[in-house]
């Protein structure tokens, strides 16, 4: 059991005077516990010092104008949270005349309310007795029962909620959950744990069998969406045509090589035609550009296209885009990849016909 060292920990040592605490005033409660989520305690203080000043009741929440409070919202990140927040109060004054119920089961059921959260907010504001289990408790809790793996995995997840549960004090409770929270926020963290000052490290686990570093495991790589694109490689003597890219999505803003969807590899001189006013001829393909993103993984094909009339070229400026060369390109606002290929492509064009070739030996990893 891991209370009465913890409560005492907690009473001495943990944090008892934060902005929320020291009230049975479920609003406040109930926007720290929201703002807590995925924040830390130093970024939430001010948001809500600010919040509970010009929102004093979750009336005076719910009669606002959602744009006031996003607008308060604004650095908190996670916006969802804002939306919710303002959608629960709205719920709760319409169907609860602006009373909290004090239920976890009940809480759970508002707006961006969740199983720890509710938890939380049962405890501090009404004295309730539930377990908590947020990411930081997760840490705790997985160290010190020696559960493996992460808890993206519902069986690791269910062993968390499992302990949460058998270690639940009958009393005490908002000094046990503050405790755990203010262990998982200080000594117990993920790298270097002070476990030498830790008031439950005796049968911890993890530090008994050295498992420290693999407690609690790390989340499994996602298998992420390919998404295959043909980039145009057009050149022009020792010049390559870069177009800014869109200020939203991967590599927003920056330059790089123009994009097709992956069937028009074969197109490629159709489209520098199209987009550019270029007459070029097809020159080869060189090997794939793969470059992972969080979301997906991108393969690019480059197309090698040389400008058919060097001159012609030469004399106006393509429509869009603008012509880079290929001994710039390291200094360029281009992502890295299309600089690994540029560089390769610098090779082959030191020949004396520079321009005639298809450039053909270049490739990119
Ligand atoms: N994280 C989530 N809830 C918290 C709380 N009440 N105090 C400190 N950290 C927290």
């Amino acid at each position: 059991m891991i209370a009465s060292r913890l409560v005492a920990w907690q009473r001495r040592h943990g944090r008892n005077d934060l902005p929320w605490q020291n009230t049975r005033d479920a609003y406040r409660v109930w926007l720290s516990e929201i703002m807590l989520q995925q924040t830390r305690v130093s970024s939430v203080v001010p948001y809500f010092l600010r919040f509970v000043e010009r929102f004093p009741t979750v009336q005076a929440l719910a009669a606002a104008d959602e744009d006031e409070v996003l607008a308060l919202w604004s650095g908190l990140g996670y916006y969802s949270r804002a939306r919710n927040l303002h959608r629960c109060a709205r719920e709760l004054v319409e169907r609860r005349g602006g009373v909290f119920p004090s239920e976890p089961a009940e809480l759970e059921r508002l707006p961006g309310v969740g199983r720890s959260t509710a938890a939380a907010i049962a405890v501090f504001a009404f004295g309730r007795r539930a377990a908590i289990l947020d990411g930081n408790v997760r840490r705790v809790l997985a160290r010190w029962a020696g559960i493996r793996g992460h808890a993206g995995e519902p069986a690791v997840l269910a062993a968390l909620w499992s302990a949460a549960e058998r270690e639940l004090p009958h009393d005490s409770l908002e000094a046990y959950t503050q405790g755990l929270m203010d262990l998982g926020a200080s000594l117990c963290s993920r790298t270097r744990p002070a476990c030498g000052l830790c008031p439950i490290a005796e049968n911890c686990v993890a530090r008994r069998e050295g498992l420290l570093d693999s407690i609690p495991g790390r989340r499994p790589p996602r298998a992420l969406p390919l998404r295959e694109r043909t980039w145009l490689v057009i050149r022009r003597a020792r010049e390559v045509l870069v177009e800014k890219r869109a200020p939203a999505g991967v590599w927003g803003g920056m330059w790089s090589l123009p994009e097709a969807e992956a069937d028009d590899a074969g197109n490629a001189a159709e489209l520098a035609l199209r987009r550019f006013a270029l007459r070029t001829r097809a020159g080869v393909e060189l090997a794939a550009v793969d470059h992972v993103f969080t979301h997906f993984r991108l393969r690019a094909r480059p197309v090698v296209l040389e400008c058919e009339d060097a001159r012609a070229c030469r004399d106006g400026d393509p429509r869009a885009g603008r012509w880079l060369a290929l001994e710039r390109a390291d200094d360029a606002p281009l992502p890295a990849p299309v600089k690994t290929l540029l560089r390769a492509l610098r090779e082959p064009l030191r020949e004396p016909d520079a321009g005639s070739g298809t450039g053909g030996s270049a490739t990119a990893a």
